[in-house]
């Protein structure tokens, strides 16, 4: 694995050792949350990079080293769809590691986007945070001790998308959105302040096809608009990119030159 360690971003061969690199910190932040705070509080993501992560956590090597009954799962998003839906990151995130592992079922938090008010599914969730962080839902945001996010092509992150209104949002902690170029449609996704709260943020990116993207992410211009994931800065937190050598390619030569020394 090699480290840019002045740009934060660690790359692994390929997305199966990305996998196993992210599953590896999981434990780490888990372990250290849980000594300091008595509990570890994670936001998972959807996508195939995570469901690679998930499923290398769940392996016995590295699901013994987690004390599950002090973890607390919440979702960075959700797509509209009942939870035993293929599409659901709920599901996914179940398959891939819920169901394999001893965690209370009352601390585990989804996203109740399957219902007709998507509005009040976003409502609701942030709710459902306040009551498990314990602290009022009308003031300022709480952190999460590790906020998983993914990477699309088009430079969307959570259910965050270009041009959406959502990018814009300063207040709530979750919104509902509708993004009608990727199916499917309707979303709840957590929001740029209180993703940005978290005390570390793992941004996981596999594939050729998202290193034009990642590089312009990172060397291009702040285009948020266009590229919502560059919206994601931890205030206080460390944010680190998790990255596969194909996803990493397309990265300019200095910088690839400087990670090598
Ligand atoms: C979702 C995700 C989304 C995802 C990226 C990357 O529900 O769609 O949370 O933000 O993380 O689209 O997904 P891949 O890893 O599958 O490319």
């Amino acid at each position: 694995m090699l480290l840019l360690r002045a740009m934060n971003i660690s790359v692994s061969s390929d997305a199966t050792a990305l996998g196993r690199v992210a599953a590896e910190q999981f434990v780490e932040l888990a372990q250290a949350a849980i000594l300091a705070r008595g509990r570890f509080t994670v936001a998972l993501s959807g996508g195939g990079t995570p469901r690679r992560m998930y499923e290398s956590l769940s392996e016995p090597s590295l699901r013994h080293r987690v004390d599950w009954s002090r973890v607390e799962v919440f979702w960075g998003d959700e797509r509209g769809v009942p939870p035993d839906h293929p599409d659901s990151n709920f599901r996914m995130a179940s398959e891939a590691l819920l169901d394999r592992v001893p965690i209370p079922r009352q601390r585990i938090h989804r996203i109740r986007a399957e219902i007709a008010d998507r509005a009040a599914a976003a409502r609701d969730y942030q709710t459902e945070i306040a009551r498990a962080f314990e602290v009022n839902e009308a003031g300022p945001p709480p952190s999460f001790d590790l906020a998983l996010l993914g990477m699309g092509a088009d430079g969307h992150t959570a259910s965050l998308f270009p041009g959406g209104e959502s990018l814009r949002e300063g207040r709530r902690w979750a919104v509902y959105v509708e993004a009608p170029q990727r199916p499917p449609p309707s979303r709840v996704t957590l929001t740029v302040p209180i993703l940005n709260r978290a005390r570390e943020i793992r941004l996981l990116v596999a594939g050729a096809d998202k290193s034009a993207t990642f590089r312009a992410v990172l060397q291009g211009p702040h285009e948020p608009a266009r590229m919502p994931v560059q919206l994601i800065k931890p205030e206080n937190g460390r944010m680190i990119w998790l990255v596969d050598e194909a996803a990493a390619s397309g990265l300019e030569r200095p910088v690839a030159a400087r990670a090598a020394r």
